[in-house]
């Protein structure tokens, strides 16, 4: 069966300090949830962050890393770097690295393929623009995207991803996909992972929705079949409020 997650992406906060300080709070909040549950500190603070929940069943992940496995790429991070600080997941293809970086669906499948050959877990992630979705190209977008990243993958390769839909216009502006629109997008997901691989992979795979998830919508969000937990941005700098849409299962 599939497993139901929620992560935290802190993308660009929290410096040594305050990592430390969400971390503790995070700590004592944390009991057993239904939920497994991850966050995304910033590269510098992984370290730190792994060596304080090592005892938690918290899993520190990280936001970003390179395909390369060492080389000449200033300011990189490689798979064997993030597992030698204890990060075993990576999130790839964020709108935010796809938007202000650059990211192409060539360049993320040469990620995911990286991280993969290294045994890590990948939470992938896609979604449509406003007027992608304004034009009724949503659906074509989000299969275009996954498709070139990763179906040419093989089966036994999906154990190690979780798919994340992150309508872009959803990140940060307090607008959600309603509870209809996310089932809608999740359902047509796993039926395309269906249709190209089987009923064990589509069934196995947890498929996170992201886009201004907040206690007070996640509950109606979590709920929908096809919707196994969420990528959560804003609402995770705060341990009250991140630790309530993790309860929210
Ligand atoms: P948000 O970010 O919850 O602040 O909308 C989600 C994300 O970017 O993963």
């Amino acid at each position: 069966m599939r497993k139901n997650i929620v992560a935290g992406n802190w993308k660009m906060n929290n410096d040594l300090a305050a990592t430390k300080t969400l971390i503790s709070e995070l700590e004592n909040q944390v009991k057993t949830s239904e939920a497994e549950v991850m966050i995304a500190p910033t590269f510098t603070n992984l370290l730190e962050a792994s060596k304080l929940l090592k005892d938690c069943n918290i899993e520190v992940i990280a936001q970003n890393m390179h395909f390369a496995e060492n080389g000449a790429y200033t300011g990189e991070i490689s798979a064997s770097m993030l597992k030698s600080v204890g990060v075993t997941t990576v999130i790839l293809g964020h709108s935010e690295r796809r938007e202000y970086f650059n990211e192409t669906d060539e360049i993320l499948k040469q990620k995911v393929e990286a991280a993969l050959e290294n045994n890590m877990r990948v939470v992938f992630c896609f979604g449509e623009q406003l007027e992608d979705r304004k034009s009724e190209n949503h659906f074509n977008i989000v299969e275009g995207q996954i498709k070139n990243v990763l179906f040419h993958l093989e089966t036994e390769a999906w154990k190690n991803i979780v798919l994340a839909y992150e309508p872009v216009w959803a990140i940060g502006t307090g607008e959600t996909a309603s509870p209809e629109q996310a089932q809608e997008m999740h359902k047509f997901i796993r039926g395309l992972v269906n249709s190209n691989y089987n009923d064990i992979v589509s069934e196995n795979v947890s498929i996170l929705y992201g886009g201004s998830v907040k206690p007070a919508n996640a509950k109606e969000i979590f709920s929908n079949p096809d919707v196994d937990g969420g990528l959560i941005g804003g609402a995770a700098l705060n341990a009250e409020s991140f630790m309530a849409i993790v309860n929210a299962f």
